[in-house]
């Protein structure tokens, strides 16, 4: 991650839910990124995680009462409020969403986030009937519209037993979120990749069987969405072609979604020119050589179906080896369950491709789908070994890559 935490004031709201206790990782990350903390606990935060743990890890007096403040002794609560340059609070209750969309201020959290004027990002952890309830719903609307910044929540197992929506982010993707939002204003004015024209290519492609049947994989398509919004933050013109994902379309790109790997090498050929390139959609090698306009029936007494497979266009592989118009730079990616730098190493020599970024996706590494990637990203230049970070931060550390590559050199005079 870069040093854009250095010397940042966080304002940290914590609300009374499970979730809570990972508000205290959060505070040692970002201490650990040079960032200071200050604490304000809710009275339902109070009976998830203390005042004197908080205080201890931020090295901060913990603020929990209105009242307290009124005191002209002690600081007022404008001027906390103000005295931050982002307010984030870690987990966003149902109960505080819907206190922040309706403007209330009966507390010190819900007086703090309606008296400041700095921005807010909220991480709201809740049971998935809450989250995906109309009320909590329309909260959510009215706050993306008021200008508030969210992270997650994402699916996952509940503390309440359920599975779903609704369970907060990790410490890990917050602090990216964190990072991101300050690395934004870092770029306003003069982003790094104006003027760059970029294609990415991202999550998995589903080939059809039948109307009603396909093949696909496990691609979630996180990381090229991820590596999309960095761009699109750094001042790139991107154009994102994904395959069939659950994820929202990222903020200033734009975005095709398509299904077939055909269907997306058409879309990436429509998209080009570019400036880069980067594949990281997982396509499908195979698709059926079928033709079934009909669901397949299974038939009493009639034979399994076999299905035939010919192989899909490599989009990767046609774009690096473009004669005319290939883009300056292409990067590709290589998820391999075992060795892995060995087969990268490999793979960008016989696709052509000038970097590409290396990951274990064996079911053991937990990537698959996940919010986290431990990647190598080997170019001409050698190998270079990324520590494990949230996927938010391996887009951004890609982006910055390519935003140094296309730096002018410096001369000596
Ligand atoms: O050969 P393999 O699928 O492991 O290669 C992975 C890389 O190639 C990724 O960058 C992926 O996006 C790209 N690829 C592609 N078209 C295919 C297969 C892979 O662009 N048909």
């Amino acid at each position: 991650m870069s040093d854009v935490l250095k010397n940042r004031r966080i304002l940290l709201i914590i609300g009374g839910g499970i979730a809570a206790y990972k508000s205290l990782e959060l505070i040692r990350r970002l201490r650990d990124q040079g960032a200071s903390v200050r604490c304000v606990l809710t009275q339902a935060g109070a009976e998830f995680v203390t005042p004197l743990s908080l205080g201890t890890l931020s090295g901060d007096k913990v603020y929990t009462d209105l009242f307290d403040l009124t005191d002209t002794a002690t600081i007022g609560h404008i001027e906390l409020s103000r005295d931050a340059d982002l307010l984030v609070v870690v987990p966003a209750t149902a109960d505080l969403l819907a206190k922040m969309s309706a403007g209330l201020a009966g507390d010190l959290a819900t007086t703090l986030l309606i008296a400041t004027d700095k921005p807010v990002l909220v991480a709201p952890a809740m049971n998935v009937c809450m989250w995906t309830h109309r009320a909590t719903q329309r909260n959510v609307e009215q706050l993306m519209a008021d200008g508030i910044h969210f992270v997650g929540p994402n699916d996952g197992d509940m503390a309440c037993g359920e599975f779903g929506p609704g369970r907060m982010a990790e410490p890990a993707e917050i602090l990216a979120a964190i990072d991101a939002h300050f690395s934004e204003n870092e770029f306003s004015g003069n982003p790094p990749l104006k003027g760059r024209r970029i294609l990415v290519t991202s999550g998995p492609t589903h080939e059809p069987i039948d109307p009603v049947r396909y093949l696909a994989n496990r691609s979630s398509g996180k990381q090229g969405h991820a590596i999309a919004t960095a761009l699109a933050r750094m001042g790139a013109d991107v154009t994102l072609v994904s395959g069939p994902t659950n994820l929202t379309a990222p903020a200033g790109v734009n975005l095709k979604r398509v299904e077939t790997a055909r269907e997306m090498l058409a879309a990436c050929e429509a998209a080009l020119p570019a400036d880069v390139a980067i594949c990281a959609a997982a396509v499908a090698d195979w698709r059926v050589d079928i033709d079934a306009t009909q669901k397949i029936k299974k038939e009493a007494g009639a034979a399994t179906p076999s299905l035939t497979l010919v192989e899909n266009p490599d989009i990767l592989a046609t774009i690096s080896k473009m004669k005319k118009g290939r883009p300056a730079l292409v990067i590709g990616f290589a998820a391999e369950t075992e060795k892995v730098i060995e087969h990268a190493v490999a793979k960008r020599a016989r696709k052509g491709c000038d970097w590409i970024v290396a990951n274990d996706v064996s079911p053991e590494s937990g990537v698959m789908g996940g919010d986290l990637n431990t990647v190598h990203l080997i170019s001409d230049g050698g190998q270079e070994d990324w520590p494990l970070l949230p996927k938010q931060a391996v887009a951004e550390r890609l982006a910055r890559a390519i935003a140094a590559h296309f730096e002018p050199k410096k001369t000596k005079s």
